[in-house]
């Protein structure tokens, strides 16, 4: 009899395509995808370590999981990713419902921890590589239109806050050939959208070609595949990259590049290694050569010795730069960091009313930028119906905006031109303009 398996992902878009990779490994081994988690033979959280609750998400977790290995002895329970790696030894020691601990870069050897664990085994693996990419692993998707596409592992940037440097180890890329086809094989498939994944994309480098070079081998594939990528890291975002974006019609004009404060101060603190003045020149030189360029960010509220006035920095930053979007987050101490050392000392309640403050006017932002495009047309690649109602489509803009359309005779990867009609700070609404259309832009 077969065995299945069911993958529980948390975290970043790279864990949603390591749990792709660990799926690709496992299906090749024999391994069926159960239909849920009740039915699975063996059950797996793929884990964040990002800050304390994306943790605690994952106890919350656990605690169900024993509810089920009562129901089933045999039942195997697995943890996967950064929390993993982070903390090893002591998931097995302190959860008796953990039969394996397996780190990122030891996916490999998931199938023969499976094998133990069934015997009763319990087996822990978290090795980082200097080398692993899975460069040659099929990861095993379920069928769709856009797509996850690791092309590099790890982060050597140790911001000072950050744990990814500690649970994904060192920066490693895979190589072009490598990603390109994959990603033609993608295209094949009838895949409409790959984004391209990496902690910190623009340090890309397999020797011989840098992400410019990447970014558009993979744009040449089929002017129908929308391009995207995530993370961009201030300091590498070179004029090439900013150049490449610009040429290509089907790399979308759409940048997450995030600040994580406005204070030069702090940033220093943070080792962010660009000040200020150095990233507001970088937004200056991507909105003259990529105009209409969408931009989202990151923001902590309450790095250690934050205060009144670095916050209004941040404020004032997000006033300067209209943003439409951002991700922010209450600064949270990870063990092993060099902010840790640092202390936590603003309050929690002072984070929180800055966190609110910020996450106020960057929804006040994006409503405006959002309002501004009542009576434009856009051109937007059908996702599925919108999750209010089966009567209406949800698409997405180049600049990665929803938009909710009337349902109509249109397939799931079609083009749609759309008139934008009304608008929230999240969601854009349109009306039909003109039937299916082939090209991304
Ligand atoms: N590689 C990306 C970010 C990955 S983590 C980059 O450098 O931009 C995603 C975001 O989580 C970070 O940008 C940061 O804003 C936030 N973050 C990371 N560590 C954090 C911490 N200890 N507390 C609060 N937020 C944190
Ligand atoms: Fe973390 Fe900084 Fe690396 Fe991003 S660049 S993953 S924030 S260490
Ligand atoms: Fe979380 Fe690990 Fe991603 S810590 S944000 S899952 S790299």
């Amino acid at each position: 009899m077969r065995r299945s398996i069911y993958i529980e992902t948390y975290g970043c878009q790279m864990n949603f395509a390591d749990t792709e990779i660990v799926n690709g490994i496992l299906n090749e081994q024999g391994y069926e995808l159960a239909a849920d988690l009740e039915s699975a033979d063996a059950i797996f959280v793929n884990t964040c370590a990002i800050r304390d609750n994306a943790e605690q998400r994952i106890y919350g977790r656990l605690s169900n999981f024993e509810h089920l290995k009562k129901r089933n002895p045999h039942l195997v329970v697995g943890i996967l990713g950064c929390m993993a790696e982070r903390l090893r030894e002591n998931l097995l020691e302190q959860k008796s419902v953990v039969d394996i601990v397996c780190g990122p870069d030891e996916y490999r050897k998931l199938p023969a921890l499976i094998d133990e664990a069934f015997q009763g085994e319990k087996g822990i693996r978290t090795q980082l590589s200097r080398v692993e990419t899975y460069d040659d692993i099929v990861p095993l998707r379920t069928e769709g239109i856009s797509a996850w596409v690791s092309v590099m592992r790890g982060c050597d940037k140790f911001c000072t806050f950050c744990v990814v440097p500690f649970t994904r180890g060192r920066e490693r890329s895979r190589t072009l050939e490598g990603v390109v086809s994959e990603v033609r094989d993608l295209a094949a498939r009838g895949f409409r959208e790959v984004t391209l994944l990496g902690q910190n994309v623009n340090s890309y480098s397999d020797g011989e070609h840098d992400f410019a070079s990447l970014l558009t081998a993979v744009a040449a594939i089929d002017p129908r595949l929308r391009v995207r990528f995530t993370t961009s890291h201030p300091q590498d975002m070179s004029d090439r990259l900013i150049e490449a974006i610009a040429a290509h019609e089907n790399i979308c004009s759409y940048i997450h590049l995030p600040f994580q404060s406005g204070s030069d101060r702090v940033l220093e603190l943070m080792n962010r290694t660009y000040t200020r003045e150095h990233y507001l020149d970088l937004v200056r030189r991507i909105k003259e050569r990529i105009p209409g360029v969408a931009l989202s960010t990151d923001i902590i509220a309450g790095f250690p010795t934050e205060t009144e006035e670095d916050h209004r920095e941040t404020l004032a930053l997000l006033e300067e730069v209209r943003f439409d979007g951002a991700y922010m987050f209450k600064y949270s101490p990870r063990e092993k960091t060099r902010a840790w050392k640092m202390g936590d000392d603003v309050p929690d309640e002072v984070k929180g009313r800055r966190l609110e403050e910020i996450i106020d006017l960057q929804r006040r932002i994006s409503y405006e930028i959002n309002q501004a495009m009542i009576g434009g047309n856009e051109r937007i690649l059908l996702e599925g119906p919108s999750k209010r109602s089966d009567a209406e489509w949800l698409g997405r803009t180049d600049a990665n905006k929803s938009v909710i359309i009337p349902k109509a005779e249109f397939a799931v990867g079609d083009y749609v031109d759309v008139r934008i009609v009304s608008a929230t700070s999240a969601t854009l609404f349109g009306t039909i303009v003109s039937q299916v259309v082939t090209e991304a832009a």
